[in-house]
C-alpha cells in the first residue's frame, strides 16, 4: 500500500469516527450541523451518511416536522457502536504517536539532525504499540461466559508462561501454539512454515485421552490452575511428536541430564497440539505487580522518558558487584539505557527462588543511577537451550522494546550432560546470535568476564588485564558462593553487595539449619523401615528440627489406600511421598521416606522437587532380593512366587537399581544400628547436621 493510500485510508476513518459520534450524541442535528461538526461538505457528508447506512451502522428515519432541513433522524446500530469503538481506539493511537514524535521533537530525545519522517520510522520500529491476542474487556467478558461451555484444559506451569507471553505480545509474531509445520520449520531451521525467524518450539502438550477426546476445529478453554479462564484456542493441529528428535534438535542432545529435555520425556504430554489463541486475560500475579510489564508497557515507559536506545541484561541469578559493573560497561558500550529483566517465571531446578532474587535485584537497583536504569520482571519458562535460546531471548526482548541485549559466556546453559561435559561450547550462544543479529533487529552487546582487581581495587574485564602475572585477580564462581552460604562462611564485600548477602542469607541458612529429606529405596523386606526408624529416633535425640517419617506402608495406609501397584500407581505414590517431603523440606524440617520407589525417573522427579528447597539424600538400602526372599518377613514374596500376588517387585515387576546414590548400605551381617549411624555419618559430612 503506497503511503497516500494509508492517508486516505486513515482520513477517511477518521472523518467516519467523527460521523459515528456525532450521531451517537445529537441524532436529531440537521445535515448542516452536522456537516459542520464534522468539518466535511455537505456532499462529502451524504457520501458518508450512504456508506454508514449500507454497512449497518447508522439507520435513518423519517422525522415530521416544519424544517425540511431536518426532516431525518439518525441512530447509531449496535454495529456501529462497536466500529465507532475501534475507529477511537486507532484514531487514539495515531494521535498518541503524532503527539510522542512532536514531543521527541520538542525536548531533542531525538537527534536534531534526523528528519521527522525517520524518526517517526524508528518509534513505530521498537516504541509502537507491538499486537496482542487480547480481545476488547466488552469482548472478553462476553468470550469468558460462552468459553464456560468449552472443552477446557488445566495449564501446567510452564504452559502459563508460555500463554501470557503469547498474549501479550512477548512471543510476537506467534499467534498461537505452533502447527505442525511452523514446529517441523523451528526444528530444522530455526524457522515458521513462512520463513520467520523463531528457534523455540511454544506448544501445547498434552495427555493422548485429551487429545482424542477432541476434533479438529474445535474451540477449547485454557485455564490457568485455579480453574480461571484465560483464553481460548482453535485447534488446528493435533500430532504425536518424535521428542528425540526435537530433543536433538532443540537441545543438541537426547540426554535427561538436560532439565529441559528430562522435561520434554519425563514431564510434557505425548501430544501436542497447535492453533491460534484469543487472549481474554492475563494470569494474575500477586507478588510484585509493580515490577511486572507487559511488551507495550515498556514500550509506552521508553517513549516517556524518551529512551531510544535500550540494552536489555538478561538473568536468572542474584546480581552481584562483578554484573554491576559488566552492565555499567554495556550501557556505555552501546550508549543506552539499561534495563535489568529478570527472569521469574522458571528458571534451572534449583536456583535461587524469585522472591528473594527480586528483594536482591530491589537493593540493588538503588546502585544504579535512577534515571537510567529500570527494572522489570519476566514472567518467561526458560529452556536452558544455550545458543538457540540466546536467540529466542533476545527476540523476547525486542519485542519489549529493546535495541539492544547482553549475551554472556555460556549464555542459558544447562551445566553438564550426562558424561560430565558441558552442553555448549561457551561462546556458541554468542556465535548463533551474531549470526541472526542483523535479521532480528537487536544488537548484541557481548559479555565481558569480569573480574576484582585487587591493587586497584575495581573490576576488569579479565581479556583487557595487560599486567595479568603482576595483579591480584580474585573471583568467586556459583558454586563457591553457594558453598559459603551453606556453611555460612564470609562473603567479602568486594565481591557482593552487604543487602544481597543478607538476603541470601536470610533464604539460604547454613546447611546445618535447613530441612532436607533423606530417601531410603530398595525390595520389600530390605530393612528400610527399621532403619529409617532407627534415624528418625537418632535425629529427633539430636533436636533441633521436626522430624516425620514417610514410610512405605504409613503412606499406602494414609496417603494412597485406593492405589495399587501398577507402574501409574507406583508413580503416584512416589510423587505423593516427594511432594509431602519437599514442603516439610521447605519448611526447615526432616523428611525421611522409605517407600522401595523402583523406577529410577520417579525418583528423580522426586529428588527435583525437593532439591528446590534443601538436600535430597538417596540411600539405597541394599539387600539382595534372594536375601530379602530368605526373610520374607510378611510371607508376601512366597505369595509372589506362587503368582497370587502379581507385580511384585523384584519378583515380577522391575527394580531400577540406584545409579549413583548418596550412599549405599548393605544389611547382610550389619546391626541395624550401624546401618543408621552410616547415614548419620553421611550427614554429617554433607553438613546437614553439625558435628558437635
Ligand atoms: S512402591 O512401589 O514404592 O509404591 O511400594 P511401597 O509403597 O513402598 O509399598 C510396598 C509395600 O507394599 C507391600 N506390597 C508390595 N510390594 C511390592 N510389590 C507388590 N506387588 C506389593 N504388594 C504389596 C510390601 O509389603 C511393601 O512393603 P515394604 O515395607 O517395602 O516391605
Amino acid at each position: 500500500m503506497g503511503l497516500s493510500t494509508i492517508k486516505s485510508t486513515s482520513e477517511h476513518e477518521d472523518q467516519m469516527f467523527r460521523l459515528l459520534r456525532q450521531v451517537d450524541q445529537s441524532p436529531e442535528a440537521s445535515q448542516r450541523v452536522m456537516a459542520a461538526a464534522i468539518g466535511v461538505s455537505l456532499g462529502r457528508l451524504n457520501g458518508l451518511l450512504k456508506q454508514a447506512t449500507e454497512g449497518g451502522l447508522v439507520e435513518i428515519t423519517a422525522r415530521n416536522g416544519p424544517d425540511k432541513r431536518a426532516r431525518n433522524a439518525y441512530a447509531i446500530t449496535p454495529r456501529g457502536q462497536a466500529e465507532k469503538e475501534r475507529l477511537t481506539t486507532q484514531f487514539l493511537h495515531r494521535k498518541f504517536a503524532e503527539y510522542d514524535a512532536l514531543h521527541a521533537e520538542l525536548t531533542g530525545a531525538a537527534s536534531g539532525h534526523t528528519p521527522l519522517n525517520n524518526r517517526t520510522k524508528l518509534m513505530e520500529h521498537n516504541l509502537a504499540p507491538i499486537p496482542e491476542l487480547y480481545v476488547s474487556y466488552d469482548s472478553a467478558q462476553k468470550l469468558k461466559v460462552e468459553a464456560g461451555e468449552l472443552v477446557s484444559h488445566d495449564l501446567t506451569p510452564r504452559q502459563i508462561c508460555d500463554l501470557e507471553l503469547l498474549m501479550n505480545g512477548g512471543f510476537n509474531p506467534l499467534k498461537g501454539f505452533l502447527s505442525e509445520e511452523d514446529y517441523n520449520g523451528v526444528l530444522d531451521n530455526m524457522r515458521l512454515a513462512d520463513g520467520t525467524l523463531w528457534p523455540m518450539p511454544i506448544n501445547l502438550d498434552v495427555s493422548e485421552d485429551f487429545a482424542a477426546s477432541l476434533e479438529i476445529g474445535q474451540d477449547i478453554a485454557l485455564r490457568d490452575q485455579e480453574g480461571v479462564i484465560l483464553a481460548t484456542m482453535t485447534v488446528t493441529d493435533r500430532w504425536e511428536p518424535n521428542k528425540s528428535r526435537e530433543a536433538e534438535k532443540v537441545f543438541g542432545a537426547d540426554d535427561d541430564a538436560h532439565p529441559s529435555v528430562n522435561y520434554l520425556h519425563n514431564q510434557a504430554g505425548k501430544i501436542y497440539l497447535g492453533g491460534p489463541v484469543t487472549g481474554i486475560q492475563q494470569p494474575v500475579h500477586y507478588d510484585f505487580r509493580a515490577r511486572r510489564d507487559t511488551p507495550n508497557e515498556l514500550r509506552a515507559y521508553f517513549r516517556k522518558m524518551g529512551w531510544r536506545k535500550v540494552v536489555a541484561f538478561q538473568t536468572r541469578n542474584p546480581l552481584h558487584r562483578a554484573h554491576q559493573e559488566l552492565t555499567f560497561r554495556a550501557a556505555r558500550e552501546a550508549q543506552a539505557n539499561l534495563l535489568i529483566h529478570p527472569v521469574v517465571g522458571l528458571t534451572k531446578p534449583g536456583d535461587v527462588d524469585h522472591f528473594t532474587r527480586v528483594r536482591c535485584y530491589e537493593a540493588v537497583l538503588d546502585k544504579y543511577p535512577q534515571s537510567t536504569t529500570s527494572m522489570s520482571l519476566l514472567n518467561l519458562a526458560m529452556r536452558m537451550g544455550g545458543p538457540r535460546e540466546a536467540v529466542w531471548h533476545g527476540l523476547i526482548r525486542k519485542n519489549h522494546g529493546c535495541t539492544h541485549f547482553i549475551v554472556g559466556r555460556d549464555h542459558a546453559g544447562p551445566g553438564k550432560n550426562s558424561k560430565g561435559e558441558d552442553f555448549y561450547g561457551p561462546y556458541d550462544a554468542q556465535d548463533l546470535f551474531r549470526e541472526h543479529e542483523a535479521e532480528m533487529g537487536i544488537e548484541m552487546v557481548d559479555f565481558k568476564h569480569m573480574v576484582w582487581v585487587d591493587e586497584r581495587a575495581q573490576y576488569e574485564a579479565i581479556d583487557e588485564i595487560e599486567d595479568k602475572d603482576n595483579v591480584t585477580i580474585l573471583n568467586i564462581s556459583g558454586t563457591e558462593l553457594r558453598r559459603r552460604l551453606q556453611e555460612g562462611l564470609e562473603i567479602p564485600e568486594w565481591f557482593s553487595f552487604p543487602e544481597v548477602v543478607k538476603e541470601l542469607r536470610r533464604t539460604r541458612p547454613p546447611r546445618s539449619k535447613q530441612g532436607f529429606t533423606v530417601f531410603f529405596t530398595g525390595f520389600s523386606g530390605s530393612g528400610k523401615s527399621t532403619i529409617a526408624n532407627a534415624l528418625m529416633v537418632k535425629l529427633m535425640e539430636m533436636g533441633g528440627r521436626p522430624v516425620t517419617l514417610l514410610d512405605g506402608d504409613i503412606v499406602r495406609k494414609n496417603l494412597s489406600s485406593e492405589l495399587g501397584f501398577s507402574k501409574e500407581h507406583r508413580d503416584l505414590n512416589i510423587r505423593r511421598i516427594g511432594y509431602v517431603a519437599s514442603e516439610i523440606t521447605k519448611n526447615g524440617g526432616i523428611a525421611i521416606c522409605a517407600p522401595i520407589a523402583p523406577y529410577a525417573t520417579t525418583r528423580r522427579a522426586v529428588r527435583e522437587d525437593v532439591e528446590n528447597f534443601g538436600a535430597f539424600v538417596e540411600v539405597h538400602v541394599a539387600t539382595s532380593i534372594e536375601e530379602c526372599e530368605r526373610r520374607d518377613r510378611k510371607g508376601l514374596y512366597k505369595l509372589a512366587r506362587e503368582g497370587k500376588i502379581k507385580e511384585f517387585t523384584g519378583i515380577s515387576d522391575p527394580y531400577d537399581v540406584p545409579e549413583d546414590p548418596e550412599l549405599r548400605v548393605e544389611t547382610e551381617n550389619v546391626a541395624v544400628d550401624n546401618c543408621a549411624h552410616q547415614v548419620i555419618l553421611k550427614l554429617e559430612s554433607m553438613g546437614l547436621i553439625a558435628a558437635e
